[in-house]
């Protein structure tokens, strides 16, 4: 009898605490600075060693997942599989993996789960395949598949800068928010790439992110553009204004989220706004819950 060889992993979302736009590379990528923060709001898969070499994915939870009808197959880019095959690739590894995703972060949201799922692939494989990469290895490949798979590859709370790819670990306060997600969203090229997107904000030092400093670095420079694409994260945040909450978009959106005080209990409701809006209230995480296997070397 052989023993099946399972791993189940969870991938936690991020929120953006701020970020700013400071240049563009010549291939179009833009230079960002921000602090990216762990929350626990979590994806999580089941991975099944095969001999055969073959990956494959399911979903279990499809309803989360816009792109997918009934029936129908993941489309080639979908970054669960990608992030199986590079690894596959970069190693010459022969053994593939039955993957099933519970998806539970919503997409087109700017909280990272696509990357974040990619970033727990290359993690759980590692260890599954015996493949012994350490965490520099897994980001190099990660970054090949998403600007924000290195932050979830790296495991701490982060100041990013480059791409995505330079990151400073930094230590945050527990707090909590609320995350609220329109029903619409905007893609992210679409984002990037629009005329009015402001790219020049000037740089930022790790030490303004300090206490003292840190009502200055709150902006989202992806924020108007990304309101003029999808107008219900205007919406959302006159929500949050009109609840007494000081919120702002995180990544590319459309979640918008906000600070909520310590000990408060305030039970929201998103009856009042049209369609079918998610919110939810998530504390940050101090380090992934994969932190163990993030090592450099
Ligand atoms: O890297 P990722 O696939 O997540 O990025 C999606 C798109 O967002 C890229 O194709 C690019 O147009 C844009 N992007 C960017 N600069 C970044 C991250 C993303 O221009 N730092």
């Amino acid at each position: 009898m052989t023993l099946r060889q399972l791993l189940d992993v969870p991938a936690p979302a991020k929120l953006n605490l701020f970020l700013h736009i400071v240049g563009r590379r010549a291939d179009g990528y833009h230079l960002l600075q921000s602090v990216f923060m762990l929350i626990d709001w979590c994806d999580t898969l089941h991975f099944e060693r095969l001999s055969s070499g073959q990956i494959s994915r399911l979903d279990l939870n499809p309803d989360l997942n816009p792109d997918l009808k009934p029936g129908q197959a993941l489309p080639a880019n979908d970054l669960v599989l990608r992030a199986a095959r590079a690894l596959q690739s970069a190693t010459g590894c022969t053994w593939g993996a039955q993957i099933a995703l519970d998806k539970q972060i919503p997409q087109q949201a700017g909280l990272g789960g696509g990357s974040s799922d990619a970033a727990s692939t290359l993690l759980a494989l590692n260890r599954l395949w015996g493949l012994g990469l350490n965490g520099a290895d897994l980001q190099r490949i990660g970054l090949t598949l998403g600007a924000d798979v290195p932050f979830f590859l790296g495991g701490r709370n982060a100041w990013v800068e480059g791409i995505g790819e330079t990151l400073q670990p930094i230590d945050l306060q527990p707090a909590r928010y609320l995350v609220l997600k329109p029903p619409s969203g905007a893609s992210t090229p679409d984002i990037f790439s629009h005329p009015s997107l402001k790219r020049d904000t000037p740089r930022a030092r790790i030490e303004d992110f300090a206490a003292s400093c840190r009502a200055g670095l709150q902006g989202n420079d992806l924020q108007p553009v990304a309101i003029k694409l999808c107008p219900d994260i205007a919406l959302g945040l006159r929500w949050m204004a009109k609840h007494g909450l000081d919120a702002r978009m995180s990544g590319s959106g459309s979640a918008v989220f906000a600070p909520l005080a310590p000990g408060c209990n305030a039970q929201y409701s998103v009856a009042d706004l049209p369609g079918h809006w998610v919110a939810r209230c998530s504390s940050n995480l101090q380090e992934h819950p994969l932190f163990g296997w993030c090592k450099r070397s």
